[in-house]
């Protein structure tokens, strides 16, 4: 009987609502730090025995490293340091034995695109002056060893280049050539491009581009360019799997719009300008949805947290590219009103769902509905913020040009990985399923 009114008031003052109001900081910002509230509910790194870095089950690895990045988005845009401590070990925790974010306990799962993302999230710390690590190598010392290993895999034997989805040969997914990944090198590029001046990952850009082009993983006709998924090598990547997510094209527009800026050419301009308008079939009405899976009601765990990756990258070539400022900023605010009104489900009251198209929350909720949310209402903030800082511009991250090329990692065979036949298996069925779901949703495409 006294217990009740106790746990009422508790739930009042936890709850609140969101409110956004667009215009202004203090708004966005409160919205965000409910939402990262939630976002760590999930985090098992301050949890007795949890794995610092890690996220509870089911949330795989890369989730974890794109995570950390929206954290870094929200310390860096809304000047909250409350997480700065916890985002730094955890980002140093997950460094792996050679420094390149290929930790040993991972190996079961990590793919290119895994290894891209948590370079994503050290190439942002580095542009934004995230706190150096103490000892050990710097942010874009780390970022260049994802960035070497990864192009050390850039393979001419089959399709005549690009990056294979996974790293390790019995992770199956082996034979399949997926956009993602390159993307993920392409946009790796760009930045350490424009951070460093050094015109070689300029070149290394270049070359992703043209290849994804050749291939037809994109396709840029009459000013607009669509993304697909990938192909596997077993018909020479000729039979692609057409299916399109907001992520893939997101990564390739923020690996332009860094291009562009960095380069001021024309060309890039237009590589971007033609993606961007790719684009727009992800809004309806203004607001941001995930056309493959959500109207199917299929979205996967990984699906869910597309949008997030997408509207990140939007808000950065806002501001990159002030040419299109005008075209993507409607779409991010439309979208982060729209995903604002759904952050009201849950006993927190600020669980964030799925479709924002819904009228308030869907009922979904997990790790990735609440990092979409998070990055899409702050980057509003994104274009009104200062631009990633540069070498020449007060960014002091040290690199190491080598890292990453020094380490006996890209030769261990399965026999050095001391894992049992089960793991394989396991891993393969995983992967099989992925794989599956990704072609089967293909086909429904087409049909
Ligand atoms: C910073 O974030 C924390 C956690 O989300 C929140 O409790 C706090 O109110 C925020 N501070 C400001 C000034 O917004
Ligand atoms: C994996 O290994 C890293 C060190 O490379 C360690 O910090 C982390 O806790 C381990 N993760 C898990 C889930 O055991
Ligand atoms: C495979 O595709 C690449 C790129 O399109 C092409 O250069 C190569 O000749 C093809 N190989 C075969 C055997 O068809
Ligand atoms: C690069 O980005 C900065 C920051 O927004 C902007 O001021 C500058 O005009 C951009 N450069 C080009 C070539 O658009
Ligand atoms: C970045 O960090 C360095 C060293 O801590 C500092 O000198 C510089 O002013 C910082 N720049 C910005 C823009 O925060
Ligand atoms: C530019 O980057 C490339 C590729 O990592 C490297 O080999 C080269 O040494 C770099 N050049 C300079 C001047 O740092
Ligand atoms: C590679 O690492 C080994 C052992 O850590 C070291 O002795 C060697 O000097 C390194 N080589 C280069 C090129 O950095």
């Amino acid at each position: 009987m006294i217990l009740l009114p106790i746990l009422t008031a508790f739930l009042v003052t936890r709850s609140g609502a969101i409110d956004l109001d667009l215009s202004s900081r203090d708004s966005i910002c409160d919205a965000a730090a409910l939402i990262q509230d939630g976002v760590l509910d999930y985090y098992e790194g301050t949890r007795y025995g949890g794995a610092v870095g890690m996220f509870v089950y089911p949330y795989y690895w890369w989730q974890a490293g794109h995570a950390f990045g929206a954290l870094i988005d929200t310390w860096y845009l809304c000047g909250n340091d409350t997480y700065e401590q916890l985002i730094h070990d955890a980002l140093m925790h997950q460094t792996g034995e050679g420094n390149d974010y290929m930790p040993k306990n991972q190996t079961m799962t990590e793919g290119n695109d895994d290894q891209g993302f948590w370079g994503l999230t050290v190439m942002a710390a580095a542009e934004r002056n995230f706190t150096a690590p103490q000892d050990g190598p710097d942010w874009l010392a780390l970022t260049q060893a994802v960035y070497n290993t990864m192009w050390e895999r850039w393979d001419m034997e089959h399709c005549g280049g690009g990056l294979r989805w996974q790293i390790f040969t019995w992770n199956s997914g082996y034979n399949y050539k997926n956009t993602i990944s390159t993307a993920c090198l392409f946009n790796l590029a760009g930045r350490l491009a424009r951070f460093t001046r050094n015109d070689t990952y300029v070149e290394t850009a270049q070359i992703a581009y043209d290849w994804l082009v050749d291939i037809g993983f994109i396709v840029d006709s009459n000013g607009m360019a669509r993304v697909y998924d990938g192909a596997d090598i077993a018909e020479n990547c000729t039979d692609i799997v057409h299916i399109e997510w907001t992520y893939n094209i997101g990564i390739m527009i923020g690996g332009a719009a860094y291009l562009y800026n960095f380069t001021e050419e024309q060309y890039w301009l237009d590589v971007t300008a033609h993606l961007v308008e790719g684009a727009k079939v992800f809004f309806r009405d203004g607001i941001m949805y995930e056309r493959a899976c959500q109207d199917g009601d299929n979205c996967n765990n990984d699906q869910r947290f597309f949008k997030g990756v997408f509207a990140r990258c939007l808000g950065l070539t806002a501001l990159l590219v002030p040419d299109l400022y005008d075209d993507i900023m409607p779409l991010l605010d439309t979208s982060a009103s729209a995903a604002a009104q759904s952050c009201v489900g849950g006993i927190d009251g600020h669980t964030c769902g799925l479709n924002w198209e819904y009228d308030g929350w869907d009922g979904y909720y997990g790790l990735g509905e609440q990092v979409s949310a998070l990055e899409t209402i702050q980057s509003h903030l994104t274009p009104i913020s200062p631009a990633p800082l540069t070498q020449e511009n007060e960014g002091v991250a040290v690199g190491d040009v080598n890292a990453g090329l020094n380490t006996t990692r890209n030769e261990l065979t399965y026999s050095d990985m001391n894992i049992d036949s089960g793991d394989v298996a396991g891993a393969a069925i995983v992967t099989a399923v992925v794989l599956l779901l990704a072609v089967g949703g293909a086909i429904w495409m087409v049909l």
